[in-house]
Parts: C-alpha cells; sequence; structure tokens
C-alpha cells in the first residue's frame, strides 16, 4: 500500500490562515508584529530564500525589513546593526541568514540578537532553553515537522524515532523536540555505521543530511513516518528530497514530498514565531 503523502503546501496555508488572525488581532490593538532579517554576502540560495521570507511576511500582515551587507563587511557593522535592531520596538523578531562569511563568528553575531527577538532559535541561550524543555522560541524546521507530525495525528511517545543529520538548524533540535514530546531518539549522521539498521527499526524517520535519495526503500520500516528535510538540486535542475520518494512511499505509512513538504512549513514557523515575539511584547512577557 502506498503511503499517505503529507501536504505541506496545505498544511502551511491553514496554520497560515490561523496566525493571520492572531497577526491581525494585534494590529487591531496597535502592535503591527516586525522582522528584520540581516543578510550579508550574495549566496544566490540565501538571497532567494530571504526574498520568500519577506513575501510571506507582507502575505500575513508582518512588516519586514531587510538590512543587506557586503560580503567583506566587518562584524562589527553587523554587530552594530543587531544593536539598534534590539532597542528597536517596531521589531519583535531579528534573524541572520546563514551562513555568514568565513570570517564571521557565528555564535558571537547570533548571541548578539536579543533572546526574546530570536525567531529562529538559535540563540545559544534558546538552545539551552529548548533542551531542558523550556522552549522559548522553537527552530523553525524542527518546529514544521513537529507540526506535521501532530497535525496528522501520527503517534510520538514511546516511539522511536530516528534523527539522520547533526546541524545545529535541524539535526540538533529535532531530536530535543521529539525527546521532549517522549519519543525514544537515535541521533544518525550519513557516515553512521550500518545505518541501514537503525532506520529499519525507526516509527519516525526525519532525514536531513543534504545527500540526494540516500535513503531508500530497504532502509524503511513499513508503515513508518519518513519525513524528508533535504532539498537537492539534480543535474537536470531538478529538485530531490535525502529520500528516494519513489521507492519509499511503497513502504513507508507516512511521507513529506520534495518540494512541496516541509520547505513551506519553515518559512510558515518563522511567520508564527514572529508574532509570538509580538504578542509576548505586546503583553510585556518574555518567556
Ligand atoms: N540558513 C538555512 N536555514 C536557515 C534558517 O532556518 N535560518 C537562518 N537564519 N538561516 C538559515
Amino acid at each position: 500500500m502506498s503511503a499517505h503523502i503529507i501536504d505541506g503546501k496545505k498544511l502551511a496555508e491553514s496554520v497560515r490562515a490561523e496566525w493571520k488572525a492572531r497577526a491581525e488581532k494585534l494590529i487591531q490593538s496597535g502592535t503591527k508584529p516586525g522582522l528584520a532579517v540581516i543578510i550579508v554576502g550574495d549566496n544566490a540560495a540565501s538571497s532567494l530564500y530571504v526574498r520568500n521570507k519577506v513575501k510571506a511576511c507582507s502575505e500575513i500582515g508582518i512588516y519586514s525589513e531587510v538590512h543587506s551587507f557586503q560580503q567583506n563587511a566587518s562584524q562589527a557593522e553587523v554587530l552594530d546593526c543587531i544593536q539598534a535592531l534590539n532597542s528597536n520596538p517596531h521589531i519583535h523578531g531579528i534573524l541572520v541568514q546563514l551562513p555568514l562569511p568565513a570570517h564571521f563568528e557565528n555564535n558571537r553575531v547570533i548571541t548578539s540578537i536579543a533572546v526574546e527577538k530570536d525567531v529562529d532559535g538559535f540563540h545559544l541561550y534558546n538552545v539551552g532553553a529548548l533542551v531542558t524543555g523550556n522552549t522559548i522560541f522553537s527552530p523553525c524546521t524542527p518546529f514544521g515537522v513537529m507540526v506535521m507530525l501532530e497535525s496528522n495525528r501520527i503517534p510520538i511517545e514511546g516511539q522511536h524515532a530516528v534523527v539522520i543529520g547533526r546541524s545545529n538548524i535541524v539535526g540538533k533540535p529535532m531530536a530535543f523536540m521529539l525527546l521532549e514530546k517522549g519519543a525514544t531518539v537515535t541521533i544518525c549522521t550519513s557516515k553512521t555505521r550500518n545505518l541501514a539498521q537503525f532506520t529499519r527499526d525507526a516509527d519516525i524517520l526525519v532525514v536531513a543530511t543534504g545527500k540526494p535519495r540516500m535513503v531508500n526503500a530497504e532502509m524503511i520500516k513499513p508503515g513508518a513516518a519518513v519525513i524528508d528535510v533535504g532539498i537537492n538540486r539534480l543535474p537536470d535542475g531538478k529538485l530531490c528530497g535525502d529520500v528516494d520518494f519513489d521507492s519509499v512511499k511503497e513502504i513507508a505509512g507516512y511521507i513529506t514530498p520534495v518540494p512541496g513538504g516541509v520547505g513551506p512549513m519553515t518559512i510558515t514557523m518563522l511567520l508564527c514565531n514572529t508574532i509570538l515575539a509580538a504578542e509576548r511584547a505586546q503583553a510585556g512577557i518574555f518567556k
């Protein structure tokens, strides 16, 4: 039997509709949610992501501004910009698009963002809060994956979740968010010895390796929920995920497509985090 295909685009639309109402409520009571995006250099993929974020903000009623710096900008200039945004009452969320050029110290930059405006959830304080079960902001991609699982009523508690990938943006926060919901979590990497031995035992498999179609049908437990975070461009120009969709969908119970799966959820969760930050600012609480 073929897996249920989780439509990330459709789910993103319904989540956005729900949060648009929250944004409208804020606006009516005098607070327009505001997001500032900082981008350094001219990485084509980053520029596209930033354009998509700005467009999504305007569609949901969030004010946004982009601060673009040249590739050779100094870290001090970017830190000055973040300082000004930290004390700007119209800005509730600040996001520094990654990767930064090699001469930047990522943690120095990210930890200069006010904790309550760190809508990516990458500040070391926010990472610690997440790991200890005191989440302030959930990082957007794993947050989107959790919403996909929960809205499809896929059980998490007591299930074996395997995450392939150990990045700070996806793999690590994903593992802790699943753990927080009671899953037994195994973290693997693309280099894990006998990887299939782990994946074949996964009730939930989240793949974030950046390796096109590396997970195939033989690595899947029948009925598993397979979430593909990868997005890779093939030599013929087509996009594909880290999962071999055509073969895996015959074995899995649930599967996310690429494109149209996790991708649309990531930006949606950024919008949610920005609205959440604005709600907290209006209420004068920074939890
Ligand atoms: N680069 C790739 N993914 C992300 C993300 O979620 N946030 C930021 N700031 N940069 C990224």
